[in-house]
């Protein structure tokens, strides 16, 4: 048994106490019911290595021993049996990360809310599209018969399609997509492997591109981060042995630490474990929570799971995907003098959390807010961020990001501090139903806004 998977059964088994002492639930026990907790009690003894490790191909599940030799199945065999869980995670961002276009736009479970991907960039038809890139919960991006991006600098159109964002008043629309590549852009590994199952590579021994479109540097096996993006090749896990079925629970990985999984996917590059955060534009670039983690103090030994459920999506049910909320661990903490605040811009409005002060949008996917929504000062981009850590410092993104602008500064721990900017700014800049601040005094106020009576 690998170690992981004996903390996950110390996990089940006694839940997990914080610095601070409080008990939080490893996973929540009460939503999941018993049999599924037995999967974890009841597990076997450590299966025997199997031959031929070594001679794997490199894909993104090389790493796990548990099931090394085995093959993809696909999600669509996985739901036969876990049909409860596949339903869940068919309405996950994961599961719609990249879609095959066959003469059609996309369909997302969600299209109803969003207005989905209704048309291709101006001057193009959908029989020109191969793939779409996103359009669930982040802008969509396109990609052309040949397995290359649709760029604005190369098409002088707009090919990007923005999904409408309240907090930052972004509209449904399409948008620039690198004007400054005017030649053909592959879609490159790190691009495609966070968003598939079972990415590999090209490379001179192992020359593959998806469908044979040499656009593409590399291939997957399914499209999407679905089951076996996480749980590893599934193909060892379930067989026939004399007319029956058979289920060998040890040939399934389990990574509740997510060190093989979220990690991998949520940091940039693919697998990056140096810790830097990659910035453009003034914010934090996408997909980078790993690395955001690393910078945020307490919470850098907290695996992604310990706050998230791993099959349940914050687009699609909020309540389920957070097992941990800040309270669950800040139980004596105050609302910062912000308990029933509602904030409020033309339609907009958001009843003040923990979450809005410690997880602004400080990360830019695609939109961000113009001065008419955030004032001169103010910065809204369109993802939360999970550093956690406020500045009080009267100081402005421009210290935030390092000189050039292309990475987050930390300090020689290694930590990170989100300027008030993106914090207080995002709301007290004029444009709303609350007062303007500027830098400085926002600076000052937020060193003592936990002092304020409740
Ligand atoms: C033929 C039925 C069947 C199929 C197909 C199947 N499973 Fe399972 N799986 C089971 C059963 C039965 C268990 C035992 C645990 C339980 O009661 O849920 C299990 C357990 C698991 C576990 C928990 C392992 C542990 O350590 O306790 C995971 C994870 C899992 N399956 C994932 C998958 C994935 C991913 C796929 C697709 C690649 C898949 N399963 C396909 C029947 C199946
Ligand atoms: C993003 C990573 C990820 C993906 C994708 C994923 N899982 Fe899991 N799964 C986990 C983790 C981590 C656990 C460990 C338990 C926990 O933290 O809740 C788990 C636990 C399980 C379990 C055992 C415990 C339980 O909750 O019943 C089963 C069965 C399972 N997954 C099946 C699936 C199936 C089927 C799919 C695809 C529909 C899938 N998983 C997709 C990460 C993932
Ligand atoms: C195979 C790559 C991959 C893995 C593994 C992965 N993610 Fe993701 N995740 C993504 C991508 C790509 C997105 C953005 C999808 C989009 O919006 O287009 C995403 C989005 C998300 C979101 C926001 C969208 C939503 O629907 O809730 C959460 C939360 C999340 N991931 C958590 C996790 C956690 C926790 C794990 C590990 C248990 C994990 N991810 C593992 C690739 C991955
Ligand atoms: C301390 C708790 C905590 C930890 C640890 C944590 N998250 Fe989150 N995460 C949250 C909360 C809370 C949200 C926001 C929910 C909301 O929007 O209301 C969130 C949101 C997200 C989102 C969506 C952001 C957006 O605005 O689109 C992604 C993606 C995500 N988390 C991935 C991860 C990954 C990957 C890890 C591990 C590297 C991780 N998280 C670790 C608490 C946590
Ligand atoms: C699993 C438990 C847990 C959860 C959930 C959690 N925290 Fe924490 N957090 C801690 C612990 C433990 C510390 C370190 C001790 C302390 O400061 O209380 C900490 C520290 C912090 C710090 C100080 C960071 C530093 O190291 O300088 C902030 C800010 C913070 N948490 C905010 C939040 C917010 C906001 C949420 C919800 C989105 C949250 N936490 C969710 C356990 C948790
Ligand atoms: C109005 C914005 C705002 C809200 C709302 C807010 N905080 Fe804070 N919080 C701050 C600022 C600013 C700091 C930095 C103070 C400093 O470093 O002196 C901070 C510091 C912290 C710290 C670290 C310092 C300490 O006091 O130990 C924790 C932990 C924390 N907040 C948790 C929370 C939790 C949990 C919630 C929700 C119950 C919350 N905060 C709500 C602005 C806010
Ligand atoms: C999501 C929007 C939002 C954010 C972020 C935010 N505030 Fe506020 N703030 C409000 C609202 C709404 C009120 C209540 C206004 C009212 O009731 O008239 C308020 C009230 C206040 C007050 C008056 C409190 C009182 O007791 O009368 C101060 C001071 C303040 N905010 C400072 C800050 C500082 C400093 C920050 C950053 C650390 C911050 N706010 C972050 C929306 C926000």
């Amino acid at each position: 048994m690998s170690p992981q998977t004996q903390q996950s059964r110390a996990f089940v088994a006694a839940g997990l106490r914080t610095a601070a002492g409080c008990l939080i639930h490893a996973r929540r026990i009460t939503a999941l019911g018993l049999p599924a907790i037995a999967a974890f009690t009841l597990l076997g003894g450590c299966p025997p290595a199997p031959p031929g490790e070594a001679d794997l191909p490199s894909f993104a599940n090389g790493t796990d021993k548990t099931n090394a030799s085995a093959s993809y199945v696909g999600s669509a065999a996985c739901k036969q049996c876990h049909s409860d869980i596949a339903t869940i995670y068919a309405n996950h961002s994961h599961a719609h990360a990249i879609t095959t276009i066959r003469g059609a736009a996309p369909t997302f479970p969600n299209a109803a809310q969003t207005g989905g991907v209704p048309n291709p960039p101006d001057g193009f038809s959908w029989a020109n599209i191969s793939y779409v890139i996103g359009g669930y919960s982040k802008a969509a991006r396109f990609i052309n018969q040949n397995g290359e991006f649709l760029t604005t600098g190369l098409t002088s159109v707009l090919t990007q399609w923005n999904l409408p964002f309240d907090p930052n008043g972004a509209n449904a629309e399409f948008a620039s997509f690198l004007p400054a590549a005017t030649g053909a852009t592959p879609l490159d590994f790190n691009t495609f492997a966070p968003r598939t199952t079972g990415p590999v590579r090209r490379t001179d021994e192992n020359p593959l591109s998806q469908d044979n479109r040499p656009g593409i540097e590399g291939a997957w096996f399914e499209n999407g981060a679905q089951c076996e993006a996480c749980h590893g090749p599934g193909g060892n896990h379930f067989f026939t042995a004399a007319g029956r079925v058979v289920i060998d629970r040890s040939r399934i990985f389990v990574d509740p630490s997510g060190d093989e999984s979220c990690r991998q996917c949520h940091a940039y590059p693919f697998g990056d474990t140096s810790g830097e955060i990659a910035a453009r534009d003034g914010f934090i670039a996408p997909l980078q929570q790993a690395s955001e983690l690393s910078a945020s103090g307490a919470h850098a030994r907290f695996s992604c799971t310990t706050c998230h459920d791993p099959h349940h999506s914050i687009v699609a049910d909020r309540g389920s995907a957070i097992r941990n909320e800040c309270g669950a661990c800040h139980s004596t903490q105050n609302m910062a003098g912000h308990r029933g605040a509602v904030f409020e811009r033309g339609d907009y409005r958001e009843t003040l959390t923990c979450e809005s002060c410690h997880m602004p949008f400080a990360v830019k996917d695609a939109s961000s807010a113009t001065a008419a929504v955030a004032g001169p000062a103010g910065r809204i981009g369109d993802t939360r961020s999970h550093i956690f850590r406020l500045s009080v410092e009267a100081a402005d993104h421009t210290a935030f990001l390092t000189d050039d602008g292309g990475s987050v500064r930390r300090d020689p721990d290694g930590l990170a501090r989100i300027t008030v900017d993106y914090v207080c700014l995002r709301c007290h800049n004029g444009q709303g139903n609350v007062f303007s601040l500027t830098v400085a005094r926002a600076a000052e106020i937020a060193g003592r806004v936990h002092d304020f009576p409740e």
